[in-house]
């Protein structure tokens, strides 16, 4: 920032994208409507680090606080140890922004004490409990009060209104039949594992899905504000801390960058809104192969990265994948009573539209066969419900975080082996698995995963053979290893 002799003029360095350019203009009509003057010497504003691209107009706030302190309206020290954010409007009021969370957890790694943003950020930046957090409405607000000449009163988090209205959750009682397909979700929600439901159209995929996120575990609260941190970087959310583990459904024809994230104005994608919770991919054949490939990444590492001209940005992106599909083009391959009307090649292309690799980092390969007329006409109430599964996945949950401080899904390298030691009869039945399946390094690792879970479930320490052949069938359930 720099006021000096010269032409009159404003410009701003340090490698603007267009939003700052506009930021320029904003800033000196807003400026002008506040009542201040614009000082009629030259004025340069250097953003710096010059290599990091600055995007958005959450730069127009301070950018105007700069000019005004170098015009001495604004005392300079006090801006000292201070973190400003804020897009202006043309009169001088402020435009909330998006990403507040993760704004707030910057100025507490700097160490700054307070940080002045847009009344609407308040209650989501001052959820972190980091520095003193001000909402101001204008840029004349923000000017009085860093001058000292009125008072603004920190702010406190959001109250999450959702946690008190308990809105109703589709039930898993409501399913008939498919017990297997239950359990296998139950097994989903406690360890975090990757599912794939493959069955004729009707048979109850869709409707099984949407149960899921009634038996998830609660979110901790480091994952709260992780998640609230990426919604809040997306502009989702409404600025109250996210209590409920996401579950997103994008539909097939979402786009690559909406689903990985990215675009000019960069966005996290349906991988990093759905962190920490589910990703439900429904018709996963349908979807572009090309955009599936993107999950790869997250799938292995837990976050993804986008590449962009100037820098690369990495989302958190670790997530529950969830996909549903028929067997075939019509539905009916395998179909008990139903005569499947597609060639061995149209059967062979359906399942190659998903890759290799994807259906490698699959847990837990499900069948959902179509209802016999028993199932269907059967008593409702012999089906569990959401309830008392959910009371056993949130057991299963404690026992891992108490254990190893993630989910099981998340288990890697030497924790991984450390928890799922096997002994006895139980390593005799893998070890003959890996041989007899094929199974590669990654498919080894996943399938020890899901016994510990399922052991989790069973509250036993140690994995017995039981758990070993549970999780051995669910890579077997399915015929699609292509
Ligand atoms: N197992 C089931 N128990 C009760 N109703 C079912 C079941 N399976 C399917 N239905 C009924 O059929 C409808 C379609 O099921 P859906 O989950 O969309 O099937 P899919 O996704 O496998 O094609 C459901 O909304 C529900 O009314
Ligand atoms: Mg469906």
């Amino acid at each position: 920032m720099d006021v000096g002799a010269g032409l009159p003029g404003f410009s701003i360095v340090g490698l603007p994208d267009a939003a700052v350019q506009e930021a320029r203009e904003r800033v000196r009509v807003a400026i002008s409507n506040s009542g201040y003057k614009f000082p009629t010497k030259k004025v340069i504003v250097n953003l710096a680090p010059a290599n990091l691209r600055k995007e958005g107009p959450a730069f127009d706030l301070p950018i105007a606080l700069a000019v005004l302190a170098a015009s001495g309206v604004v005392p300079e020290e006090r801006l000292e140890g201070m973190g400003v954010v804020g897009e202006l409007s043309l009169d001088g009021g402020l435009r909330g922004v998006r990403g507040a969370l993760s704004m707030a957890e910057g100025a507490k790694r700097e160490g700054l004490e307070a940080l002045v943003l847009p009344e609407q950020n308040a209650p989501e930046a001052a959820s972190i409990g980091g520095p003193g957090v001000y909402g101001v409405r204008s840029l004349a607000e923000a000017v009085d009060f860093i001058a000292g000449e009125k008072e603004v009163a920190p702010s406190s988090p959001a109250a999450n209104s959702r946690e008190t209205a308990e809105e109703p959750v589709d039930d898993f009682a409501d399913v008939a039949g498919q017990r297997y397909a239950k359990r296998a979700l139950e097994v989903t929600a406690a360890g975090g594992h990757n599912i794939l439901m493959n069955g004729p159209p009707g048979s109850g995929k869709t409707m099984l899905a949407r149960r899921l996120p009634g038996i998830l575990p609660p979110l901790t609260r480091e994952e709260s504000i992780e998640v609230t941190k990426v919604h809040s970087a997306a502009g989702e959310g409404g600025g109250a801390l996210v209590e409920r583990r996401p579950f997103r459904a994008p539909h097939h024809t979402i786009s690559t960058s909406g689903l990985a994230g990215g675009g000019s104005n960069p966005r996290p994608g349906e991988v990093s809104l759905a962190h920490h919770g589910v990703l439900f991919l429904d018709e996963f054949p349908e979807f572009n192969r090309a955009t599936l490939e993107v999950l790869r990444q997250p799938m292995e590492d837990g976050q993804v990265t986008i590449s962009r001209v100037a820098a690369t940005l990495t989302y958190p992106a670790r997530f529950t994948l969830v996909c549903s599909m028929n067997p075939c083009p019509c539905g009916y391959s395998g179909d008990r009573r139903r005569a499947c009307r597609c060639s061995a090649g149209q059967i062979e292309r359906y399942q190659s539209r998903i890759s290799g690799p994807l259906l490698d980092r699959i847990d837990l390969f499900v069948d959902v066969p179509r209802l016999t007329r028993e199932e269907l006409r059967g008593s409702p109430d012999a089906a569990e419900t959401s309830g008392e599964i959910r009371a056993r996945v949130v057991a299963a949950r404690e026992v891992q975080l108490a254990r190893g401080g993630v989910p099981n899904a998340a288990l890697a390298g030497r924790k991984l082996r450390a928890t799922c030691a096997l002994g006895g009869n139980a390593e005799i039945l893998f070890s003959r698995a890996i041989d007899r399946m094929g199974l590669s390094g990654r498919a080894h690792d996943r399938v020890l995963r899901v016994a510990r879970t399922i052991a989790d479930l069973a509250g036993e320490e140690d994995i017995a053979v039981e758990h070993v052949a549970e999780a051995l069938n669910y890579r077997r359930a399915v015929t699609v290893e292509g």
